[in-house]
């Protein structure tokens, strides 16, 4: 009777203690002696170390470990053992080995490698613990925001990536040619999102937006995921409730499913966990004005904050916090105007602690037809490109707010990962557009 092996992925290891499996892997390292080769062993769901003994398995394979290269494919054949010295718990004890794809002078070997040569190669460097760690946790934060959204009422609208329109400003357009007229890749889906919200009540959009940033800073992408969510009948009030409560669930999931991850990582789990309870801190942009002023910050009523500020303001808190109603110079067109007040607008920055900066932007819209048919006559925006738009504030307009979450901002933050190019999986940057 031949016997029947299940094939299995690594991170199942511990269901198969004592028992002869398959599995399908490749091999990260190799170290040994005349005796022993110990194979680093991934397999795209975890990392473990599969064990050869020379005088455990035929001469062939043994020669066969000893000749296998980094990043060669094969099958290992063997039992399952708990190991008490590796964090993942459990090794392989293998007899046989087939190879499947040979692979020669992989180029990042196990010495330390730049920044630039690692993103040169980011084809292969997906393979590797960080990515692995960051991309996972990246997936978890996608997957929850749909849970969330989703227990929460919303629908998923999809907002359009070629348009017309720059609700963002004009400063860092993609352009391109749409069949002899000149179209833009989307900064966002939120006006499409408001149009939706009229039409489903609660919305989010989630895709791609693109922005062409020249500066080199380490929050910045010209190619980004956002998650825009718009409600009608809320004001601003009602809206922070809601993106508190998504913030604190993301870094729960997170904590929930990705403990092995967030130990390759060696981010600090408590100090995680403490972001999670509520509220968050509110002030308002006047506040932080202040409070920087206070703290020897060279800064004036009506400038937007840069890295130093917004790092300062959330770790005085030792939270995430919203900075509220900003001046309306430096906002975008939509913003509400605040009821007792000309200067600012009501919007909401999140800043989170530890330096990774804004990870939300929103505000309340304006409802006024003539307002923001103004606005955009100011902003130099082109009306004809809005006039769907304003349609919006003809027919039974209501009040309304909505955000914008950046996902690679959230990847950072809950990661720990110093640079946003960390977060996604083939990075766009003002120099970097391949691989
Ligand atoms: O503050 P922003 O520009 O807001 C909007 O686009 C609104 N339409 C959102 C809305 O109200 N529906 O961007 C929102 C978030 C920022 O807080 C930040 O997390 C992220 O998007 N973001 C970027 N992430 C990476 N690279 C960039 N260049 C980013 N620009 C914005």
């Amino acid at each position: 009777m031949t016997e029947t092996i299940p094939t299995i992925q690594i991170k199942d290891a511990a269901k198969y203690v004592g028992q002869r499996v398959k599995i399908g892997a490749w091999l990260r390292q190799k170290r040994g002696s005349g005796k022993m080769a110990f194979l680093q062993l991934r397999d795209g769901t975890a990392f473990f170390q599969g064990v050869v003994a020379k005088a455990d398995v035929s001469e062939e394979v043994f020669e066969t470990a000893k000749e296998l290269k980094q990043e060669s494919s094969m099958y290992v054949y063997g039992v399952i053992h708990a190991d008490d010295r590796s964090s993942f718990g459990y090794e392989i004890k293998i007899d046989r080995i087939d190879v499947i794809g040979e692979s020669h002078d992989y180029p990042i070997t196990p010495k330390e490698h730049g920044t630039d040569f690692l993103f040169d190669e980011r084809h292969l460097y997906l393979r590797h613990i960080k990515p692995f760690a960051t991309l996972k946790i990246r997936n978890t934060l996608i997957a929850a925001t749909y849970e969330f959204f989703n227990k929460e009422g919303f629908i998923k609208l999809d907002a359009p990536l070629l348009t017309g329109s720059a609700p963002e400003g004009t400063t860092e357009l993609f352009e391109t040619d749409y069949f002899g007229q000149e179209a833009y890749l989307s900064q966002t889906g939120q006006l499409y999102a408001e149009a939706g919200a009229m039409a489903f009540s609660k919305v989010f959009t989630f895709g791609p937006a693109f922005r062409a940033e020249k500066s080199k800073t380490r929050r910045h992408l010209t190619e980004f995921w956002m998650i825009e969510p718009e409600m009608a009948f809320f004001d601003q009030d009602a809206s922070l409730e809601l993106q508190e409560r998504y913030v604190s669930f993301l870094i729960e999931k997170v904590l929930e499913q990705n403990d092995q991850e967030l130990d390759l990582l060696g981010r600090d789990k408590e100090l995680l966990r403490s972001y999670t309870q509520l509220p968050f801190p509110r002030i308002s942009y006047d506040e932080a004005i202040q409070l920087l002023q206070d703290n020897d910050f060279d800064v004036e009523w009506g400038v937007d904050f840069g890295s130093p500020e917004e790092t300062f303001l959330a770790n005085h808190f030792s939270k995430p916090v919203f900075i509220v109603n900003f001046p309306k110079a430096i906002k975008a067109f939509y913003m509400k105007r605040h009821p007792e007040r000309e200067d600012v607008v009501v919007s909401a920055d999140l800043l989170a602690p530890e330096g990774y900066g804004e990870i939300i932007g929103g505000s309340e819209r304006d409802t006024d037809y003539d307002y923001l048919k103004q606005r955009i006559e100011d902003e130099g925006l082109g009306l004809d490109e809005y006039n769907w738009y304003l349609d919006l504030r003809k027919y039974g307009s209501v009040p309304h707010s909505g955000f914008g979450l950046g996902l690679e901002r959230m990847v950072t933050f809950v990661t720990g990962e110093e640079h946003i190019r960390e977060a996604i999986p083939f990075p766009r940057m003002m120099h970097r557009l391949r691989p």
